[in-house]
C-alpha cells in the first residue's frame, strides 16, 4: 500500500468531495444505502440524502458479532475513586431495556427527551435510546441551573425529562432533580420525569416521576431500532452565540456520524487497542462527539470521569490516566494551565508511560501551556492534536492527523483543516488574506458535520452563520494562516465568551443580569484570565433608589449562579450610573472589554458602529468616574 500525504488526500478530498465522502459514508452501517452524497440547497446541507440508518446500531449493534462485543466499551470513574466497567454486550443491553422503557412511556420517532444528568454511564445510555427509538436527545449540561433549563426544555418541548436524584461535585451534592422540579410548574409540554438512583438523595416524589431502576426491570431486553433518515435530527445542543437566548444547533445522523468517524481515525488514529481518556462533560459537543458517538462507533475502550479535576487533589486526569492505561488524552487548555500552576512534581508521581498521543480542544492554548503539555505530560513522545471546532461543526475541522501523515508540529497552531474541509481566513469583504494577516475564519463549502439548522428557526441558521459573507459558512473566530500554511486561532470576535472553556454569550447573561428585581441594565465583558481563558466581568446600573452596597453584589452572584448556573458567576461585578453606548442605542463591549482587561484604550478607533471617539472616550471617562 502506498502511504500518501496529509496535502495529496486533502487534495484529492477537495477535488472529488463527493466520491471522498460517500467513501467515508461507507464505514458505517446503513439499512438502506443513500441515492445522493449531498443535497445542497444553500445553505441547507442534506448528507447522505435517501440512506436509513440508526445511530445505536452504528455504536453498538455493530460490534454484537465481532470479538468487541466482550471488550469494555466504558470505564467510568468517579471523583471518589469508584469505578465501573460496562462491556459493549452489556451497553447494548441497558440501552435497549432503557429504550423500551421511554417506549413505555410513549417516547417515539421525533419526539425530543431532554436529559439533565450527572456525568455517569446512564447519560451516554439514555442518549442512545433516544436515537434507537428515532427520538431527538436534547442534553443540558448539569452545570445549568434553573432558567437555563426551563428555556432549553421549552424551545425543544421535550416530553420526557431523564434526570438523576443527585450528582457530586468537589465532594458536594448537586441536586439536579430538585432543579428539574421547580421547572416543571412553566414547562407544560413535558409528560415524564424519568429518575436515575445515583446520589442516594431523599427527593421528593411527584406525579409526573418514573424511577430509572423500576421502569427497567419492565422493560425487556431487545428493542427493535427504528431506521431514519439520514437527515433525521439525532439530537439538540444548546449553545450560546450572540443573542440573548441560547441556540438550538440540530445535528442530522448519517452525515455527523460520518464526519465523527472518519476524523477519529485521522485525527487520533484511533486503534482497538486505545483507551480514549477524553475529559469534555457529555454536556457539550465534545462529549457528545468523541466521547459517545465516535469511540463507540470504533468499538474503543474509554474513560468516563465523573469530577473535577482538582478534587480531593489537582492530580485526578493523571491518576485516572495512569490507573486505567489511558493512551490518548483529549483535554482543554483550561486544565493544562490548572494543572501546570502545581508544578511537574504532582503529573511526575504517576506513571503516565501508556500514553502515545494528546489533544487539546475548546480554546487556544499558549505555547507555553502546549510546551508544558509535550514535555512534562507527554515527556516528548507523544504528539499533540489542536482540535478546532465547534458545537455547529459536529466534529473537528482544523487539526493534525496522526493518522494520515505526521506534518511537523508548531506550538499554539490548529495546524490544518482535515482532509475534505475547505477552510480560508478572509477580510471584511470575504477576500482571502495574505499570509500572518489576521482576518475571519470561514468555510468554503458544506462537510458532513455541520449542522441542519437551529431547532425551529431556518432563518436566524441563515443569518448567524450564512450571511456574513456570501456562499461561506461564519464560524465567528478570528485566526491567521503563517507562510507555511499553518492555521492559528487568534480568539473570538463575536460576544462570545470562552470561560474555563464553557461557551457563554454576554447577551444572555446580560439578560439574566437584568432579570434581577434591583438591576435596570447590565454589560458583560470578558477579561483574560492566566487558567480560564477568560473571566466574566459585570457592570450593572441599579434600578433607581437601590444602594450599591456589597449585599447587593453578592445578591446578583447568587441569582446568576441559581438562574444560569454556577458557571456563569461572575469574576468581576461593578455597579455604575451609566452604559457607554454608541448613538444607536448599542452597549459598547469592546471599550468595556479593554476597561476590564486594563488595556490602554488607544484603538477605539476600530470599535464598532462607527461611534465617534469623542463620544466614546466621553463614556469612557464618565464609566470611570462612576465605577466603585
Ligand atoms: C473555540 C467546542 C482555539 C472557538 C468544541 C470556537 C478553539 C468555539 C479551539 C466553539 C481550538 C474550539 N483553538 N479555539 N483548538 N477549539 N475553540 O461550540 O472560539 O463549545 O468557535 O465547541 O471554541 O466552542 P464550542
Amino acid at each position: 500500500m502506498t502511504v500518501r500525504t496529509l496535502e495529496q488526500v486533502a487534495k484529492e478530498a477537495l477535488a472529488d468531495p463527493d466520491r471522498f465522502w460517500g467513501r467515508q459514508a461507507e464505514n458505517l452501517v446503513w439499512h438502506r444505502k443513500w441515492d445522493r452524497v449531498l443535497d445542497w440547497n444553500p445553505p441547507f446541507a442534506r448528507w447522505f440524502a435517501g440512506g436509513l440508518l440508526n445511530a445505536s446500531i452504528n455504536c453498538l449493534d455493530r460490534h454484537m458479532g465481532s470479538d468487541t462485543k466482550n471488550k469494555a466499551a466504558m470505564i467510568w470513574e468517579s471523583e471518589s475513586g469508584e469505578s465501573r466497567t460496562l462491556t459493549y454486550f452489556q451497553l447494548y443491553r441497558y440501552v435497549n431495556k432503557f429504550a423500551n422503557a421511554l417506549k413505555d412511556l410513549g417516547v417515539k420517532k421525533g419526539d425530543r427527551v431532554t436529559i439533565y444528568m450527572p456525568m455517569v454511564p446512564e447519560l451516554p445510555v439514555a442518549m442512545l435510546a433516544c436515537a434507537r427509538l428515532g427520538a431527538t436527545h436534547s442534553v443540558v449540561f448539569s452545570g445549568f441551573s434553573s432558567q437555563a433549563l426551563v428555556d432549553r426544555i421549552n424551545d425543544a418541548k421535550s416530553k420526557v425529562i431523564v434526570t438523576a436524584d443527585g450528582g457530586f461535585r468537589k465532594g458536594r451534592l448537586v441536586d439536579l432533580k430538585k432543579v428539574v422540579d421547580e421547572s416543571l410548574s412553566s414547562t407544560p409540554s413535558v409528560e415524564h420525569v424519568v429518575v436515575l438512583k445515583r446520589a442516594g438523595n431523599a427527593v421528593k416524589s411527584g406525579p409526573k416521576d418514573v424511577w430509572w431502576h423500576e421502569a427497567i426491570e419492565r422493560a425487556s431486553a431487545y428493542c427493535e431500532p427504528e431506521m431514519v433518515e439520514s437527515t433525521h435530527p439525532l439530537f439538540i445542543l444548546y449553545t450560546s452565540g450572540t443573542t440573548g437566548k441560547p441556540k438550538g444547533v440540530m445535528h442530522g445522523t448519517g452525515g455527523y456520524l460520518t464526519h465523527l468517524y472518519a476524523t477519529a481515525k485521522w485525527v487520533f488514529d484511533f486503534k482497538k487497542t486505545d483507551v480514549f481518556f477524553c475529559t469534555a462533560d457529555i454536556g457539550w459537543v465534545t462529549g457528545h462527539s468523541y466521547m459517545v458517538y465516535a469511540p463507540l462507533m470504533h468499538g474503543l475502550t474509554e474513560i468516563m470521569y465523573d469530577g473535577a479535576p482538582d478534587h480531593p487533589a489537582p492530580d485526578r486526569h493523571w491518576a485516572v490516566a495512569e490507573k486505567h492505561g489511558a493512551t490518548i488524552l483529549y483535554t482543554t487548555p483550561t486544565a493544562l494551565r490548572m494543572y501546570m500552576k502545581y508544578g511537574d512534581a504532582i503529573p511526575n508521581s504517576f506513571d503516565l508511560s501508556s500514553l502515545r498521543l494528546l489533544g487539546t480542544v475548546g480554546e487556544p492554548i499558549n505555547p507555553e501551556v502546549w510546551m508544558w503539555y509535550f514535555k512534562t505530560i507527554g515527556k516528548e513522545r507523544c504528539p499533540i492534536v489542536d482540535t478546532w471546532w465547534q458545537t455547529e461543526t459536529g466534529g473537528i475541522m482544523l487539526s493534525a492527523c496522526t493518522g494520515i501523515d505526521f506534518v511537523p508540529m508548531k506550538p499554539g497552531s490548529a495546524t490544518f483543516p482535515v482532509p475534505g474541509v475547505d477552510a480560508a481566513v478572509v477580510d471584511e469583504e470575504g477576500k482571502t488574506v495574505a499570509p500572518g494577516t489576521k482576518g475571519y475564519l470561514v468555510v468554503k463549502r458544506p462537510w458532513p458535520g455541520m449542522l441542519l439548522s437551529l431547532w425551529g428557526d431556518d432563518e436566524k441558521y441563515k443569518k448567524t452563520y450564512w450571511s456574513r459573507f456570501e456562499g461561506m459558512y461564519y464560524p465567528g473566530d478570528y485566526a491567521l494562516a503563517d507562510s507555511d500554511g499553518y492555521l492559528w486561532l487568534l480568539g473570538r470576535a463575536d460576544d462570545v465568551l470562552k470561560v474555563a472553556g464553557h461557551r457563554l454569550g454576554t447577551m444572555e447573561l446580560e439578560s439574566a443580569f437584568v432579570s434581577h428585581r434591583a438591576i435596570a441594565e447590565a454589560a458583560v465583558a470578558g477579561r483574560p484570565d492566566a487558567t480560564k481563558g477568560e473571566a466574566i466581568i459585570a457592570f450593572l446600573v441599579p434600578k433607581e433608589g437601590v444602594e450599591k452596597s456589597d449585599a447587593l453584589r453578592k445578591e446578583v452572584v447568587e441569582h446568576i449562579r441559581k438562574t444560569v448556573g454556577p458557571i456563569a458567576s461572575p469574576d468581576e461585578v461593578y455597579f455604575v450610573g451609566k452604559l457607554p453606548k454608541t448613538r444607536s442605542g448599542k452597549i459598547m463591549r469592546r471599550l468595556l472589554k479593554s476597561i476590564a482587561s486594563g488595556d490602554r484604550i488607544g484603538d477605539i478607533t476600530t470599535l464598532e458602529d462607527g461611534a465617534a471617539i469623542d463620544e466614546v472616550k466621553q463614556a469612557y471617562d464618565e464609566l470611570k468616574k462612576t465605577l466603585r
